[in-house]
């Protein structure tokens, strides 16, 4: 990877890249659309990453290569800001502006990306090239940024240059991974410990819907609303909650079901959502891995049905492997409406598995479907 990506580098711009960072696309075992309700989340980085070259310029000139798509972008330092539909130079643009809007001279720059983090598949494909951008500049620049910080610039590049509200679990994971252990972040004081995720002979397999929904971005967002919404009709009563992480179902109970009900089926999944977490971390600790798979299911219903974030196609993956003993976990992860589920699967049956889970889900619907089998790898790094 290294060697193509400095050649190809060397072929665009006739000099050698000065860095090469990889940063990975991540898993989350539990703990979905709790990140931006300031509760824990469950993740870790995986082993697709994406690889950005990159070397200053003397002049302002911005000069981005996209391998994989055959792609280039060029703009200045003076004139960062979104560009419309072409979506991969936002990640980059956006992280590159994040140093600017923290008072730090940017010179122009050359970059080639590449990446084998499946696309629209919510394993964070964007996070990745974010935390990589970030990464690189505060390298080149000798910013002595440090990692967390870099994580809230990536998370802001989203923001403001791709329109997600995201919360901070994607781009957490790609900077600050570990080979073989899961995060436990709080993502309300972003205090975090690393968890061994080492499950004798359980694999983490990931299934491809092949699903991208143009909808994600725009119910991503609606979501985060509905949250708040909730959290402002608990507030009239009790000023201190601040989040969904400050409430409890009782207070659903009485400030939010008898008025709106659409509003408290989102925040009860959220609330849910943070105790199953908690319990899925004391199984993870007790190695009580199948108590830990019958939560992932349960994530996965309420994602479906209360939150509304699932498809037919993330349904359709998770009903297929729920009656199999040797699958011990599945739901679906991320954002939603497409994307992979993730499923803890005994190591020897997961080729049996895929025989018969592929043909039956392409017949289904329509689609190819494409698998992985995840291992969990380092944050971002120099290459
Ligand atoms: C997307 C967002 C994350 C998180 C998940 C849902 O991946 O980028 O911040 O909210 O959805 O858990």
């Amino acid at each position: 990877m290294k060697t193509q990506l400095a050649q190809y580098f060397f072929e665009q711009y006739h000099h050698q890249p000065t860095v090469i960072v990889r940063s990975p696309g991540r898993v989350n075992i539990i703990g979905e659309h709790a990140d931006y309700n300031n509760g824990f989340v469950l993740p870790a980085a995986i082993d697709k990453a994406a690889y950005l070259a990159v070397s200053l310029r003397d002049d302002q000139e911005i000069h981005l290569t996209a391998l994989d798509l055959n792609e280039k972008f060029s703009t200045t330092v003076d004139e960062l800001k979104p560009i419309g539909d072409v979506s991969w130079p936002n990640y980059i643009l956006g992280s590159a502006a994040q140093f600017l809007k923290h008072g730090i001279q940017l010179p122009g720059f050359n970059a080639v990306l590449t990446s084998n983090v499946p696309i629209g598949a919510g394993l964070s494909s964007s996070a990745a090239v974010e935390c990589a951008t970030v990464f690189a500049l505060n390298h080149l620049l000798k910013t002595n940024i440090e990692r967390v910080a870099m994580v809230a610039m990536a998370q802001k590049a989203e923001h403001e240059y791709a329109g997600v509200m995201c919360g901070i679990m994607d781009q957490f994971a790609s900077m600050m991974g570990k080979a073989n252990q899961v995060i436990k972040l709080d993502c309300r004081s972003l205090e975090y410990e690393y968890v061994p995720f080492k499950l004798d002979g359980i694999k983490i397999l990931l299934l491809n819907t092949n699903v991208k929904h143009s909808l994600a971005s725009s119910e991503y967002n609606t979501r985060r609303l509905e949250c708040m919404q909730a959290v402002e009709m608990i507030q009239a009563y009790h000023p201190e909650v601040q989040s969904l992480r400050d409430a409890t179902v009782e207070m659903l109970d009485q400030y939010v079901l008898p008025f709106n009900d659409l509003v408290y089926q989102r925040s009860r999944f959220v609330v849910d959502e943070m105790e199953r977490l908690n319990q899925a971390c004391q199984f993870l600790q007790d190695d009580n891995i199948p108590a830990l798979g019958n939560c992932m299911f349960k994530t996965h219903d309420g994602l479906s049905r209360q939150y509304e974030v699932s498809c037919k196609e993330l349904d359709y993956l998770v009903d297929f492997v729920r009656s199999r003993k040797e699958v011990i976990g599945a739901r679906m992860m991320g954002g939603g409406f497409g994307g992979c589920t993730i499923n803890l699967v005994q190591e020897d049956k997961i080729e049996s598995l895929i025989n018969s889970i592929k043909p039956a889900y392409e017949e289904a619907m329509g689609l190819p479907l494409d698998y992985y089998i995840a291992t969990i790898q380092n944050g971002t790094e120099i290459i």
